[in-house]
């Protein structure tokens, strides 16, 4: 049997102006994963690919999925890497705690947990670079125009600085922080959120390109900030950036509910992360007002909370 376990992700500064050029700072979230394992299948065709995702009720045969169906071009792009036409018969079964389309990258987190999987199991690992640029071929057919941060922190597994195009940087923490994590409950697919980004930003450039400069500038403040270990910092800084994002009108009632009540229960500072619309806040804490910004979450209607401490 071969297993590949993979971490989600939350997007600290920077989402939607990161698709424009613009840089972002991603950390990985251990407490949440994507595990992908792959068995031989005895007494079955050479070929033939047995794929179970118990999280979408999935268990079909490879050639049964459509064709632009995002697991099926990921085995099909990891053997075309390989330069490999067949495969022996084998089982891929994907378990995932990763939430679909609450901002913690579930899509990306699949697409590098079963790549990297499959080719550990044909004895050929492909290099990380190699798994996070055919994970985000994978999210460009299906998430449209993505910056890359999401397959980019998931298959490097480190926080990450990032500028699409560029070779990102890993970042180096000056001290631990405290994130709480807390899902709205509600749902928005990124490519619907991205793509009505795109429209507004049509209709507004000028507008909308102020908004994403000032994004940028939060961000490299929130670099420094990080590097720095200055927390009181940080905090404004993501309670800012939560601002520029409600002018994106990506934030909802709920996720401005939820960031006010993490504030008023002492977080250093609160922002909605990932595409918006639903999906997570995060809030920053310390380690004496983690739990009652955990107990203000679930009251402020929560669908689920964790903590998570980013390593120095
Ligand atoms: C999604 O996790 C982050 C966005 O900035 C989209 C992207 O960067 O591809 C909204």
């Amino acid at each position: 049997m071969t297993r590949a376990s993979v971490p989600g992700k939350i997007i600290l500064f920077g989402e939607h102006a990161v698709v424009y050029g613009r840089p972002a700072i991603a950390v990985p979230v251990r407490q949440v994963h994507v595990c992908a394992e792959i068995t031989r299948l005895p007494n079955t065709a050479p070929g033939k690919v047995l794929i179970e995702a118990e999280s979408i009720q999935l268990k079909k045969w490879l050639h049964e999925l459509e064709s632009n169906h995002p697991l099926r071009h990921t085995v099909q792009s990891t053997l075309k890497a390989l330069q490999l036409d067949h495969v022996p018969p084998m089982h891929i079964q994907i378990t995932s705690t990763i939430p679909i389309a609450s901002g913690l990258g579930s899509g990306a987190a699949v697409s590098i947990a079963v790549l990297r999987a499959l080719s550990l199991h044909l004895q050929h690992p492909l290099p990380i670079n190699v798994q996070s640029e055919l994970a985000f071929e994978i999210e460009k057919i299906h998430h449209g125009t993505p910056s890359g941060i999401d397959n980019t922190v998931i298959a490097y597994d480190q926080p990450l600085y990032f500028v699409s195009g560029q070779q990102h940087e890993l970042l180096t923490l000056d001290s631990p922080l405290i994130f709480i994590v807390a899902d709205s409950g509600e749902r928005a697919r990124t490519i619907d959120v991205v793509q009505s980004v795109r429209e507004a930003w049509r209709l507004e450039k000028e507008l909308y390109e102020r908004i994403f400069d000032e994004v940028g500038q939060v961000t490299n403040d929130a670099r420094q900030a990080l590097e720095a270990g200055n927390r009181p910092t940080l905090g404004t800084l993501m309670d800012q950036n939560h601002r520029l994002l409600q002018q994106l009108a990506v934030s909802s009632p709920k996720l401005d509910r939820l960031t006010q009540a993490a504030r008023e229960a002492g977080a250093l500072g609160a922002k909605l992360s990932g595409a918006g619309r639903g999906g997570n806040v995060i809030c920053l804490a310390e380690e004496k007002t983690k739990d009652d910004i955990l107990d203000a979450m679930n009251d402020a209607g929560s669908a689920w909370t964790l903590a998570t401490e980013i390593e120095a």
